[in-house]
């Protein structure tokens, strides 16, 4: 039995196992949404499995547009492709990841970013992975709340408006008064005005609250009053933003009395009087009840 071919086959397998098996991207990392005026960073990381890396190529929607390649020189490669571009000096590559920098240039920088791995010869096993980076004009700041006063009064009328800032994907304002939504009729219409900007349609939302200061909301809540508008982006919670004011809230209430001090004078008033009524009534609620009991006892 000739075992020198046994172990020729065996070697070969144990040198040839490795380089024939796949070579793998673990990982990318692509912003799924970025505003247009923002850097990013892309990364992306892999598993070479005994391969030489021959390449790390980048492809926007299929064109390349970045190569790090450690055998040749230059070891890096920058391509023009419409939408971005990858910023001078900012990219960092090597046998297990490469990550890069890039400016962008709006609307069209939106697309797939590829990552795609190559190994050396004989095999050039390929391996890569894809995500989406949408490209938009997002809000910049917290919305805003206007016509809200710092001090409101049990009884009165409350209006106030708030207002998202400009962006290319359309947000939703919600209210929350002391933590709860307003019903329905205590809001207006939102009114959606649109600009065109930066090659987008920048849209801004405002809605109108209004209500009268009265009933359990506001008696649970005690002395504050609480305004949150939050605005949302659908598919992305990330982008939710809100703002928050308070108010105090003085109550028509006999005893807590929190009225401003330019009215303590015509309250204290008012209280006098209130007390009195309050006995008024208890006798004549004394005097309706002997009445009733009057009536009842009286012999038919
Ligand atoms: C993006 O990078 C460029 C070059 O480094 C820099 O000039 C610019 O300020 C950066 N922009 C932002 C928004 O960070
Ligand atoms: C490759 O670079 C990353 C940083 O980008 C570093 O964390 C890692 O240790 C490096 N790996 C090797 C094998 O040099
Ligand atoms: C990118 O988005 C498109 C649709 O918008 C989807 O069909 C595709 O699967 C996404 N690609 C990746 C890599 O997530």
């Amino acid at each position: 039995m000739d075992y020198g071919w046994l172990m020729f086959l065996f070697i070969a397998l144990l040198i040839d196992c490795p380089i024939a098996s796949a070579l793998f991207v673990t990982d990318i990392s692509v912003p799924e949404i970025v505003d247009f005026r923002d850097n990013v960073t892309l990364s992306c990381s892999y598993d070479m499995r005994g391969h030489t890396l021959n390449s790390v190529k980048w492809y926007k929607d299929h064109e390349e547009f970045f190569r790090y390649s450690p055998l040749t020189s230059p070891i890096y490669m920058t391509f023009g492709v419409q939408g971005l571009q990858v910023l001078d000096g900012k990219y960092l590559c090597n046998e297990s990841s490469c990550r890069l920098d890039l400016s962008l240039q709006g609307a069209k920088s939106t697309g797939v970013y590829k990552c795609e791995v190559s190994g050396d010869a004989p095999h050039f096993k390929l391996a890569d992975k894809a995500d989406n980076m949408t490209v938009a004009a997002l809000p910049q700041s917290d919305p805003l709340i206007e016509s809200f006063n710092s001090m409101y009064r049990m009884e009165e009328f409350l209006s106030a408006t708030c207002s998202s800032d400009y962006s290319s994907l359309p947000t939703r304002l919600t209210w929350y008064i002391n933590g709860e939504q307003p019903l329905l009729g205590e809001l207006q219409p939102s009114i959606d005005t649109s600009i065109p900007a930066h090659d987008y349609v920048l849209r801004r939302q405002r809605l109108q609250v209004h209500f009268y200061l009265q009933g359990q909301r506001f008696f649970q809540a005690g002395k504050i009053l609480e305004l949150k508008c939050v605005a949302e982006i659908e598919n992305y919670p990330e982008l939710r933003r809100e703002t928050t004011l308070s108010a105090s809230l003085s109550q028509f209430d006999n005893f807590n009395n929190q009225m401003p001090l330019r009215h303590a004078n015509t309250n204290s008033g008012a209280r006098q009087r209130n007390s009195l009524g309050g006995r008024t009534s208890i006798i004549s609620a004394i005097l309706a009840v002997i009445s009733l009991l009057q009536c009842l006892w009286r012999p038919s």
